[in-house]
């Protein structure tokens, strides 16, 4: 709200929004008013109903085009002006004739023309507002928005017209000014009002970079057109989004089609199908005002698939509800999971498509969803009465499987596999795996993608406490590789490279840091460590033979320096890119024995040397705990036994691992063997 733009656009709007719930509200009454018997009125409501669906298929199309190719600005205000023109014309018609057939003829029209014109408003508008936020902001503009359209004022405009109805009701009012009159010339109102603020308060709606140069010609508008489409049907994200949303329509349009007769089968009337409605408006608000804070940093693109599974799986669940309760809290599911799907489809539209075809991709979805939603409820809404209710005969069960339960089955299965469909279109995290991922994000952690494993060579870690003897296995171990023609990187952390020996000193020798600090330099090391020298040469197909790596940070910062354990893990998988060692070899040791071999060794402590013996028995018991929560990783070994003994059992392992040779570069010296 604080970016001046977007908040009368806003204001705009909830005027627009307020507006069409009036509108759809009163001129159905008004249609249905103006004549008598009841088989008349459902005709004259069913009607205007139709009237209103009927400009998507005709006009859908051309909208987009028309919001590319025109300054949004104009194209919203004119709509806006003939929106006013035409709402305030239906009340107004009864003036000039008293034949109800000519009245309710007339409402038809306007009403044709005036959703025609918000046809050609609403992909403008959509594709105007990713121009006035900064994309950041996006996510939560559409909160704001749907929020606004499809909670609030739907609610305002009932209200509305129920006050007014029993306001008016008092009076005797001539012919023009009864509620719904009023309702009318309201409506009629805002849309100059939105007029208006749009053409002169809002400038920055037209202020997009042109399409087009002076002196360019533009392409023509079936050119336009064409290339609308073909970017929708080419481009895997839009393709992904436009399916999983246009399925999470028919399977919304199959429950809307069935939910009468499905609350009849429940045993519940008129009573039932209105809490099942109220609950989806519940869960429809759930989602879309508490979903992004649920999911909290998930891939956008990935939240758009689940909810879409969540709201298709959750109609399975709700055609299987032996009773009510259970239906009612399906449906909250249905509602939380198809209010996540349409804000983050909005806002993916919206953030990720191009302003020179956004006008045109949100006009297809417009289009789309109007036709599957209109088809879905007529076919659904015809064929759930037809069948009756088998029964089938299982032994000891008898199950009544009644086509509406059928109907919301492969609706929810058709859902399902649009959103299994849209994940696999649009997933920006390959290799992540998804659960774990949403689960990770939803604690507030999400996994970090990681960067692709080398496929070539091999990466050998040997860890243990201090003084266990690490170095001279590394060399054993190195030496044995090379003699078999092998081409051997040894490493260490840290201080591997330039930067590393800095971060090494400023760790080891300097004053002590604070315990967040050192893990933070451990991992800084680590990153440039494994950037810069392992996995240039995993790449080239090298063994990497490297002294101490995660673990040791896991070891020494989580349980020595008592950090949370998977908060290092975390940053160290952060800062590795996720690279794990095919094979870690722990050399286990008494922290007396090592600590004494150690100082003998080096005549000086090194600051983690100088630790308490406690410390390095937590070290001790950390490290042996990630080997046996990780067996076939980990070769374990006593490094108290003879250092010969110890480096065959690790090169017997070793050789199981080496690839065949020609995986590997030969060395080009003579000792290939
Ligand atoms: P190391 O090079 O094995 O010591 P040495 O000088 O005895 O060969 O490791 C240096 C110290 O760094 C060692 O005491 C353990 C510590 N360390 C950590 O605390 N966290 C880490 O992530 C790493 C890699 C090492």
């Amino acid at each position: 709200m604080r970016i001046r733009a977007f908040r009368r656009l806003w204001a705009v709007l909830s005027l627009s929004a307020l507006g069409d719930w009036l509108g759809l509200l009163a001129t159905s009454t008004f249609a249905a008013a103006q004549v008598d018997n009841s088989l008349a009125k459902g005709a004259a409501f069913g009607t205007v109903i139709a009237v209103r669906l009927l400009p998507a298929l005709i006009l859908g199309p051309m909208a987009g085009v028309l919001a590319d190719r025109f300054d949004r600005r104009f194209t919203m205000a004119v709509c806006d002006v003939i929106r006013f023109v035409f709402f305030l014309s239906i009340p107004l018609a009864t003036l000039f004739t008293d034949n109800p057939a000519l009245v309710i003829g007339w409402a038809a029209v306007a009403t044709f023309v005036i959703e025609a014109v918000a046809m050609l408003w609403t992909p403008a508008k959509e594709a105007a507002v990713p121009n006035l936020v900064p994309r950041a902001r996006l996510e939560a503009t559409n909160q704001l928005s749907l929020a606004t359209t499809y909670g609030v004022t739907p609610v305002a405009a009932a209200l509305l017209l129920a006050g007014l109805n029993s306001l008016l009701g008092q009076w005797d009012v001539p012919e023009w000014a009864e509620a719904t009159d009023v309702a009318l010339y309201f409506n009629a109102l805002t849309f100059l009002a939105n007029a208006l603020i749009v053409f002169f308060l809002i400038p920055e709606i037209s202020g997009r970079a042109a399409a087009t140069g002076p002196g360019e010609r533009k392409p023509g508008m079936l050119r336009e057109f064409l290339e609308g489409w073909k970017f929708v049907g080419q481009t895997p994200l839009v393709r992904g989004l436009v399916l999983g949303i246009l399925g999470a329509f028919a399977g919304g349009g199959v429950v809307v089609g069935t939910a009468n007769l499905y609350a009849r089968e429940l045993y519940g009337g008129d009573a039932a199908f209105f809490l099942l409605f109220a609950t989806l408006f519940i869960g429809l608000a759930g989602g879309i005002v508490a979903g992004p804070r649920l999911v909290g940093a998930l891939s956008r693109r990935r939240w758009f698939g689940l909810s879409i599974i969540l709201a298709a799986g959750s109609v399975i669940v709700l055609a299987l509800a032996p009773q009510l309760a259970f239906a009612v809290t399906a449906t909250l599911f249905v509602g939380a999971g198809a209010g996540m799907a349409f804000l983050s489809g909005t806002t993916l539209l919206g953030g990720e498509v191009d302003d020179e075809v956004r006008g045109r991709a949100f006009a297809v979805v417009q289009t789309g969803v109007r036709v599957v939603l209109m088809f879905t409820i007529a076919l659904s809404s015809t064929l759930v009465g037809a069948g009756g209710r088998p029964t089938f005969d299982l032994g000891p069960f008898t199950v009544e499987l009644s086509t509406t339960r059928i109907l919301l089955i492969v609706a929810g299965v058709c859902g399902v596999m649009a959103g299994a469909g849209a994940l696999k279109q649009m997933d920006d995290k390959h290799g992540v795996p998804l659960l774990a991922d949403l689960w990770a994000s939803v604690r507030g952690r999400p996994l970090v993608k990681a960067e692709p494993k080398p496929v070539r060579g091999l990466f050998l870690v040997f860890e243990g406490g201090d003084g266990a003897g690490k170095s001279t296995q590394v060399n054993l171990l190195a030496d044995a590789l090379r003699r078999a023609g092998r081409d051997v990187v040894v490493t260490r952390e840290p201080g591997a490279t330039t930067a590393g020996a800095q971060i090494r000193r400023l760790l080891l020798e300097g004053e002590a840091v604070a315990p967040r600090a050192e893990a933070l330099l451990y991992a800084a090391d680590r990153a440039h460590h494994v950037t810069t020298v392992v996995r240039p040469a995993l790449d080239r197909g090298a063994v990497v033979i490297s002294d101490r790596y995660v673990d040791s940070s896991l070891a020494y910062q989580g349980a020595g320096r008592t950090l949370p354990v998977q908060e290092v893990a975390w940053l160290s998988d952060w800062a590795t890119g996720g690279l794990k060692p095919d094979l870690v070899v722990l050399l286990d040791l008494d922290p007396a024995v090592g600590l004494r071999r150690a100082l003998s060794r080096s005549g000086g402590a090194d600051l983690l040397e100088s630790e308490s013996l406690a410390f390095h028995e937590r070290v001790r018991y950390q490290f042996l705990d990630l080997a046996a929560n990780d067996s076939g990783r980990y070769l374990v070994l006593d490094a108290e036994r003879e250092p010969e003994h110890v480096a065959s059992v690790v090169l017997e392992r070793v050789v199981e691992l080496l690839p065949a040779p020609d995986r590997f570069q030969r060395r080009s010296d003579d000792r290939v063997t």
